[in-house]
Order: structure tokens, then sequence, then C-alpha cells
């Protein structure tokens, strides 16, 4: 049997991915998704992802050794050790800490997916690496491909959407069944692939964070394939896949 892929444009929908029992890949480029990956990458042992300041301020007061990350509106919150900014996260600050963050789509995506049989999480930064982790697993385990856009505010974004298409068109040709919306996703990759930063830029939240000061996070969340490592969220956070 092919494996079915399917997209979900905003979080809200995730239940559907869950109730499907799809393999899902969570999606939040701008700037959760890659935020967590370079977390992992510069050395983070965990980001335990939370949906509200009061939950993050809580997990804090019982852990006051672990981070507190995240933003509203874009900004660092009150209290707060960092921001959502995935330049903010360089080794030499979060190498071997765990994380709370708490974001006002990204994470609140995550959580929906809790109950899932398996949750990933794709950015541009590594798209090769999930779309070959996503693959092997779903083949072995016969489970279906969905992925969940976060999205932002529940409004569909463009540069999930973009995302999406860059991670399935890297899913090996013949065993795959892409719905429409997949191939759409696919079809906008193509098409904007080599000019991939100067398409986000464009969306709404690119303008938004550029507007805040952020745009080198933009640029440094559409480096396609800059990192081979895959986040998977299980038992409330998020570690590398080994
Ligand atoms: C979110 O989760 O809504 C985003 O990551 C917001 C941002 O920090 O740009």
């Amino acid at each position: 049997m092919p494996i079915r892929v399917d997209v979900e444009f905003v979080a809200r929908d995730a239940f559907r991915a869950v109730e499907r029992g799809d393999l899902i890949i969570v999606v939040d480029v701008l700037r959760s998704s890659s935020s967590i990956v370079n977390a992992l990458a510069n050395g983070v042992k965990a980001v335990i992802p939370a949906v509200t300041l009061k939950v993050a301020y809580n997990v804090r007061e019982q852990h006051p050794d672990f981070l507190l990350v995240g933003e509203r509106r874009g900004r660092k919150p009150r209290g707060f050790d960092l921001g959502n900014s995935p330049l903010e996260f360089a080794r030499q600050v979060v190498g071997g800490k765990t994380v709370i963050m708490t974001t006002t789509s990204g994470t609140a995506a995550l959580v929906r997916c809790r109950r899932a049989e398996c949750v990933l999480v794709g950015a541009f930064l590594n798209a090769g690496a999930v779309a070959k982790k996503a693959a092997e697993i779903a083949q072995y385990e016969n489970l279906n491909v969905s992925f969940v856009l976060a999205g932002e505010k529940s409004l569909f974004s463009l540069e999930d959407f973009l995302c999406a298409g860059a991670i399935a068109s890297k899913f090996p040709a013949g065993r795959f069944d892409f719905s429409d919306e997949a191939l759409a996703a696919v079809f906008g990759f193509e098409h904007v692939k080599d000019a991939l930063s100067e398409y986000v830029m464009r969306s709404r939240h690119a303008r938004h964070l550029t507007e805040l000061g952020f745009q080198r996070d933009i640029e440094f969340s559409c480096r396609l394939d800059h990192f081979g490592l895959v986040p998977v969220y299980r038992d409330g956070k998020v570690t590398l896949m080994r």
C-alpha cells in the first residue's frame, strides 16, 4: 500500500491527523521549529513545549535550572531567559540545558499532536533529514504521513506550506500517494526553492518579524538542509531522534 501524505493547513485541525493515526510532522518555520532545531544542534538536551505562559512559569518554578524561552507578539516575555530567535540558541548559552518553550502558535501546535503515534519537528533547516526519517518510520511502521502547519494564530502561513513542500519533495518517489494539498505544497516549493528567503520574506509573518528587527532570523530559518538532525516529540518533550 502506498503511504498517503496529507497536509493540515492550520494547527486547530491537528486533531484530524491525530485521529487518522498518522505520523505527524509539525512545521513552524518562523520561528519555533527553527529554534528547536538550532537549540538541539547546539546541545540542548530537551525542549518542553508549554501552551501558556502560566504553565511555562510553573514548570520553571519546579525546575529552576531549566531555561525559560519563547515569545508573545514576537518578543521575549517578562522573566524569560531567551526569546524565540533561533540565533539566540548559541552553544555557550544553551548547551547541556533543558529548555521550557512557549510560543504563540508553534508550541501549541506541537501539544495538540501529543497523542499521535509519532511526532517529528520539521523546518527548512532539517528538511532532508526529517523527510528521510519520516519515510523510514512510515514504511517500517506502516503509517501515513501528515504535515501539521502551525500557521500564525490559526491562519494559513506561506512559509510553513513551502516547508511542507520542501520536506515532501524529498520523499522517495513511487511509494507515496500525495493529496492535492501535499502536491500543491511540493509544486509551490519547487517554484521558489532557488530564491527561498526572498519569497519567504514576502509572507505576512516574515514582514511582521522584519518590522520587529528579526530579519536575520528569517534568513537563517531559510537555510535548506543546514542540519542533519531530527527532533522527536514524545512524553511531553522534544529531543534528538537517535
Ligand atoms: C509562534 O510559535 O507563533 C512563532 O514561533 C512566533 C515567532 O516567534 O515568530
